[in-house]
């Protein structure tokens, strides 16, 4: 068992070395990658596959199966995109090209270095006004069914629409977006090279969203220290971790409940009654479902990787990871304001951790960090925009156009 960990870790050190441009200076010469990304197997069809351990315990073989088991099955995965695909896309999603006013990409709010989230209570986008809510971290977004903290997206396609085409995000229109990619020859060339079988010479809207969905399913995070003990080396995680574990899966805590392991996410929605950081409220999912129970009712988000996500919650009220599980702790409805009647999710109870089980919880979820599979930031965009801090994507400030 130790072996095959040791040869997948290895696999992942990987490094990207395609899509470099063979003339910096010119920008000329730039050829997608043919590989894929680590994690994943290119198939005959050139479309890559992901590999993981997990897929092992798929047909049922697990031996702890059921709600918190470790070898739980991971839902359907998106994938079986193609490397030059996957590669266009990282291009576009650290582009700020794509906004109304070239100063802010996608990695503006989910940059890599903040587990695909950014640091922010709630994210500011091009108009400079804080958003209403926190930005969701990007890893394994590939298994998702629903996007959004109110789940009103279907598809990442659909979901992209909303920050693309929103005044306060990107700040977009189609047709622009059409116009300025269009007039970029070197994205012409590159969609090219990504839809071999395109009909038309002009890069169409569908080849954009696809391009962008197929980077975002790349990012997959499933090494982490807890899946290697869920896959059979305990020495992976110390014994203050596996109690953590132990609190997490407990009827008493009922975390896994919701947060249901591999992914840490049943992917519904639940009102679990925090109230807004102002006055007002945010009715979640019950405008997206026409549903008044589900008042105030969020999508349970992942919690791997949520060490690098902080603040936490939809509205990013919590700085610690302690600060929002003590909420869990503090009684069914205490933040409930006087005028709501909310359906609190019966597995929202009193549970009544002691700090010390809360900070047994905070260490356990601390084990589900792994970056091994971050992407590379591009070094040069196809915009001619340049990104002077490689590490801090953070656009609004840090961007000079070089044309
Ligand atoms: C101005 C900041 C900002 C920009 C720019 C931005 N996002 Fe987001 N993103 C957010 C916020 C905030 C949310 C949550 C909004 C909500 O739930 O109402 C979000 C949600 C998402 C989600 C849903 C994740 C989940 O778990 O439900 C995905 C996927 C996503 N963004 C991808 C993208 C892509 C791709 C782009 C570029 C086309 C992009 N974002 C641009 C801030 C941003
Ligand atoms: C009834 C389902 C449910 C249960 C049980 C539950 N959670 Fe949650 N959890 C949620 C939902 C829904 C959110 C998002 C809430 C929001 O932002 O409005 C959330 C958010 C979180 C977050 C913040 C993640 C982020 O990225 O912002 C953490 C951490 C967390 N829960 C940990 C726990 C722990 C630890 C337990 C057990 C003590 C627990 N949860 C029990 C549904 C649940």
């Amino acid at each position: 068992m130790k072996r095959i960990l040791i040869m997948l870790l290895l696999g992942i050190g990987v490094i990207l070395t395609c899509g470099i441009f063979l003339k910096p200076q010119k920008m000329t010469g730039l050829k997608l990658c043919s590989t894929c990304p680590p994690g994943f197997e290119l198939t005959d069809s050139n479309q890559c596959k992901l590999r993981s351990l997990y897929q092992l315990y798929e047909s049922g073989k697990g031996n702890e199966p059921g709600v918190g088991g470790l070898r739980t099955a991971l839902p359907e995965v998106r994938d079986g995109f193609t490397p030059q695909q996957i590669d266009l896309g990282r291009y576009l999603f650290f582009d700020p090209v794509l906004s109304g006013n070239q100063t802010v990409s996608c990695a503006s709010c989910h940059q890599p270095d903040k587990g695909f989230s950014d640091g922010l209570k709630t994210s500011v986008g091009i108009s400079h006004k804080p958003l209403k809510r926190a930005a969701p971290s990007l890893w394994n977004v590939a298994f998702l069914k629903k996007f959004f903290w109110d789940a009103r997206a279907k598809t990442l396609e659909e979901q992209m629409t909303g920050p693309l085409y929103s005044a306060d995000e990107m700040g977009t229109t189609r047709e622009q977006l059409l116009k300025t990619l269009n007039g970029i020859g070197l994205y012409r060339d590159l969609f090219s090279q990504a839809f071999p079988d395109k009909k038309s010479d002009d890069i169409v809207l569908n080849e954009v969203y696809l391009a962008i969905a197929a980077f975002e399913s790349s990012l997959i995070s499933l090494n982490s220290r807890y899946d290697q003990y869920a896959h059979g080396y305990h020495e992976a995680l110390t014994k203050n971790e596996i109690e953590g574990l132990n609190v997490f899966r407990s009827f008493v805590a009922r975390c896994a409940e919701c947060h249901t392991p591999p992914l840490f996410t049943n992917q519904q929605v639940a009102v679990i009654g925090l109230a807004e950081p102002d006055r007002s409220f945010d009715s979640g999912a019950a405008r997206v479902f026409h549903d008044s129970t589900l008042r105030g009712a969020f999508k349970v988000p992942s919690l791997r990787n949520a060490a690098l996500t902080a603040p936490y919650s939809h509205s990013g009220r919590f700085e610690k990871l302690e600060d929002m599980i003590s909420f869990y702790t503090k009684g069914r409805g205490h933040e409930v304001p006087a005028t709501e009647e909310l359906h609190i999710h019966w597995h929202i109870w009193e549970p009544g951790l002691s700090s010390h089980e809360i900070s047994l919880l905070s260490d356990f979820i601390k084990t589900l960090s792994d970056e091994s599979f971050k992407p590379q930031v591009p070094e040069i965009l196809p915009s001619g925009i340049r990104l002077k801090n490689k590490l801090s994507t953070r656009l609004v400030s840090s961007v000079s156009n070089i044309k």
